[in-house]
């Protein structure tokens, strides 16, 4: 198939053109050229920025494509610009949204048809900065330009949860491995509770099955919900971090109502952690029906571990640096509660070498 890739240079979009040029595709990525990447050999770049009509125009030159894929558009009226300029050179288009997308998320459950957020198609808000609030309706109005000018029939949208593995440049998986690599008393929340993020290498091979199968529709792509706890991931990051750790390392797990009341940010003070009903209630049996394959969560850890120590570095992001605690904020809050908690708690706190 002839891909072309909208953006393909930080993140999903990279592994995903890895992904398809490993099943023989012939893959064109269009972006400014800002990060360095380097594509496996084969992979057509067309420089360009997406807010340029002029750079689009020349974009659909080098069309056509059987299928366009919208990796990282997030304001809609940039996305409604692309999807009109493409539309007569894309046989069908994929966009890739996001759980953010649902309005009751993460307090309630959610599947395909949960109510999204009031979207609008056309606005801009003029700034580019990441916000948080700002994010989910924004995505919907994106979801909708793709639908304006796709239908229902050539479109394809997924809604990924959050997505680990090489690459990522938000910062979760990078902030907890780097944490349990310095070792001593580290603060750990809620072991129990179950999560759902997906490996970037089952997302982007979900999306490449599902354009080979002419797929179209709504997917919430994750694990299962049942798969893999808190409590996993962190005990994974602590074993992939083994041998860089010069003082021995123990997870001390806090109450995740007393972190609350202590005022630790949630998802991204403790990466990942939200104490709310639902963070991890996204329903997946669409995807799973579908085919979609999820790795177990500890491969997705030491993976990104391995790469990590063997040079691997994401792309700068702004979102990076507001991951992670302080360490003499956690090492405040671990006393308070260590004081509080009579130990040896047997579930409170595990050493790991
Ligand atoms: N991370 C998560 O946990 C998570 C969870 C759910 C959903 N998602 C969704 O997953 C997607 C992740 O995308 P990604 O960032 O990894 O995608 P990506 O395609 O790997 O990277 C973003 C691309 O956009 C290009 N770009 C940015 N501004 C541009 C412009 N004005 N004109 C042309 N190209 C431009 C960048 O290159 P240049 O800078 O060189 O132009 C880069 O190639 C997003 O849609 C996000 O909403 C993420």
């Amino acid at each position: 198939m002839r891909l072309l890739v909208l953006g393909g240079s930080w993140f999903v979009g990279r592994v995903v053109v890895d992904d398809a040029v490993g099943r023989g595709h012939e893959v064109m990525v269009f972006n400014r050229g800002r990060s360095l990447a380097r594509f496996p050999d084969g992979v057509r770049r067309i420089f360009g920025d997406r807010e340029s009509p002029q750079d689009l125009r020349r974009l659909a030159s080098h069309g056509p494509w059987d299928v366009v894929v919208d990796v990282a558009g997030s304001v809609p009226a940039v996305v409604r610009r692309s999807v009109e300029a493409l539309a007569d050179v894309a046989g069908r288009w994929v966009f890739v949204s996001t759980i953010s997308a649902y309005r009751d998320w993460p307090h309630a459950p959610v599947d395909e048809t949960s109510p999204l957020w009031d979207g609008d198609p056309d606005v801009d808000p003029g700034i580019r900065r990441w916000d948080p609030d700002a994010y989910g309706p924004l995505k919907v109005g994106c979801e909708l330009a793709c639908r304006q000018a796709f239908g229902d029939e050539r479109l394809l949208v997924l809604r990924p949860h959050v997505v680990l593995g090489r690459h990522e440049y938000v910062g979760r998986l990078p902030w907890w491995l780097s944490r349990m690599s310095r070792g001593g008393q580290v603060l750990a929340p809620g072991p129990d509770r179950a999560i759902q993020p997906v490996d970037v290498r089952d997302l982007a091979a979900f999306l490449l099955n599902q354009v080979e199968r002419a797929s179209n529709g709504v997917f919430n792509v994750a694990p299962r919900s049942e798969a893999a706890s808190y409590g996993d991931m962190l005990n994974a990051c602590a074993q992939a971090t083994a041998d860089q750790r010069r003082t021995p390392l123990e997870l001390v797990w806090a109450d995740e109502g007393w972190l609350v009341d202590q005022g630790v940010r949630q998802w991204t003070e403790l990466p990942l952690w939200r104490h709310a009903a639902a963070p991890w209630g996204m329903n997946v049996d669409r995807a799973h029906a579908a085919g979609l394959k999820c790795r177990p969560l500890a491969d997705t850890v030491a993976d990104t571990s391995k790469w990590l120590r063997t040079g691997g570095r994401p792309v700068d992001h702004e979102r990076f640096s507001e991951h992670g605690i302080a360490p003499d904020k956690e090492a405040a809050l671990i006393r308070r509660w260590l004081d509080r908690t009579p130990p040896p708690a047997s579930a409170s706190s595990r050493t790991h070498g």
